[in-house]
């Protein structure tokens, strides 16, 4: 393929470099002189191994050359990745300038040219910027409109300063975000048969995994260093919690826990969180992610609590109260504090819960029930119709294989809070609510 790459700084370089590696030709841009000259020289404006090599075979062949002139990149190329830089405003913004600079640029170069040209958005951009801004930037510039005079598309990066190039060649995934097919299979056509899985979604996804990728890895670096500093106040090897750690890949280095949903509860997570943090108080440790992580439930707890109340129904049907389907333990189970809520601001409500009904209960969980929470066993019905006909709002509280079809039984009046993501969500439009969702 043809293509022209916006941006020759680390991104851009390197996609350039790699680019050529695999095949392609390229024309880099940029209005930094001293990069466009050291392409034209066969070397990489950035230091990356490598990449100077690849630049330079590249330069040598005719595969690739640099320059200022945009028209030129832009006629002499299919598809244009735009890779410049989007740095922070003081003010934690994204600073834009160059994305919106780039976007006119190439829209009035396009306006000169005929034939199909797709932009692909490289660089980290929030979502929505290039629905809200970059298309309409170069529709008004090129007096086209995006899909049928140009595709766009997203087109995230995952490599890594300083191993950058082979995570170019084998990198995590993927990610292609685009207005329609075509422009995802000509994205789609820059990687060949690179050894990743190819994922094709909407822009607003695409763009959107990029921030989810890094604020995660940013939270594993903190995450780790503030269990390595109670280790280390507590005269504990750090490392080695931390290798036992990853050698478990069923709970810990996995997706499990990993999808939206309502906050944790439980007799264990909500207790040994709490514990923790306390151990790092009283060794006098300001560890703020730890400390976080229980406020952070609490909001969840509230957000739950604002999307029921938000319908304005007084009578409410909790489907599932238990903190996860197929338990009874009810200790410190968020469904319940949500109850609790509810009832205290004079909601009349009712739940249905086939593990926890009065007659079945024995032992520490009917203690528990009939002691600390003996106002919330009044509520408990013992079936789903029962539950079904008392509320106008609905809410699926568990993963129970009987509540994820639960659209098939309401009736047109309900109304259903979702704090789950059952299945069929899209046949109850404007009857539905999901928590995250
Ligand atoms: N550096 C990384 O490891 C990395 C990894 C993944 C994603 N990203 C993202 O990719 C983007 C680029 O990052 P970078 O580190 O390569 O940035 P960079 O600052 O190294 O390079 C950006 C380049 O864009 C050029 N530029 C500015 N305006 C231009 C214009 N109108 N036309 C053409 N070129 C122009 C600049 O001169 C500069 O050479 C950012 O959004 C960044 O967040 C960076």
């Amino acid at each position: 393929m043809k293509i022209s790459v916006f941006g020759l700084g680390y991104v851009g370089a390197v996609s350039a470099g790699c680019l050529t590696a695999a095949g392609h030709e390229v024309v880099g841009v940029d209005p930094a002189a001293i990069k466009v000259d050291l392409i034209n020289d066969g070397r990489s404006p950035v230091i990356e191994e490598g990449l100077d090599e690849f630049i330079g075979r590249a330069v040598q062949a005719g595969r690739l050359r640099a320059t200022q002139d945009v028209y030129d990149a832009i006629r002499s190329t299919d598809l244009s990745l735009v890779c410049v830089g989007t740095p922070s405003k003081p003010n934690g913004d994204l600073d834009l300038r160059h994305v919106a600079a780039v976007s006119r640029e190439v829209g009035e170069a396009l306006s000169m040219k005929n034939g199909r040209h797709t932009v692909v958005i490289r660089s980290t951009v929030m979502p929505g910027t290039t629905r809200g801004l970059v298309i309409p930037l170069l529709e008004k510039a090129s007096g086209r409109q995006a899909g049928t005079g140009f595709g766009v598309g997203n087109n995230p990066e995952f490599l890594r300063e300083g191993t950058a190039v082979a995570d170019f060649f084998h990198p995590p995934k993927t990610v292609i975000g685009a207005v329609d097919g075509q422009t995802s299979d000509d994205i789609a056509a820059l990687y060949g048969d690179l050894p990743a899985p190819l994922i094709r979604t909407s822009i607003e996804v695409g763009e959107m995994v990029k921030y989810c990728d890094n604020a995660w890895h940013a939270l594993k670096v903190t995450f780790a260093n503030e269990i390595g500093t109670t280790c280390k106040a507590a005269g504990i090897d750090s490392h080695a919690v931390m290798d036992i750690f990853c050698k478990d890949s069923k709970l810990n280095l996995s997706s499990t826990y990993l999808k939206p949903g309502f906050a944790f509860g439980g007799s264990c997570l909500p207790k040994d969180v709490r514990a923790l943090a306390y151990r790092a108080r009283s060794l006098d440790l300001d560890l703020p992610v730890l400390n976080a992580i229980l406020q952070s439930n609490e909001r969840q707890i509230s957000r739950g609590f604002d999307l029921i109340t938000a319908r304005g129904k007084r009578a409410v049907s909790f489907l599932g109260v238990s903190f996860k389907a197929g338990t009874d333990d009810l200790r410190e189970s968020p469904i319940l504090e949500l109850v609790e809520r509810l009832i205290g601001k004079g909601y009349d409500v009712r739940i249905f819960d086939k593990n926890v009904s009065l007659s079945k209960l024995v032992g520490a969980n009917r203690e528990f029930l009939l002691k600390s929470i003996p106002h919330v066993s009044s509520l408990l019905v013992g079936s789903l119709d029962e539950a079904l006909c008392h509320g106008e709002t609905i809410v699926v509280g568990t993963r129970d294989p009987a509540f994820m079809k639960i659209g098939e039984r309401l009736r047109p009046e309900h109304f259903l809070v979702d704090l789950v993501r059952i299945e069929a969500r899209q046949q109850l439009d404007g009857r539905y609510d999901g928590i995250n969702w």
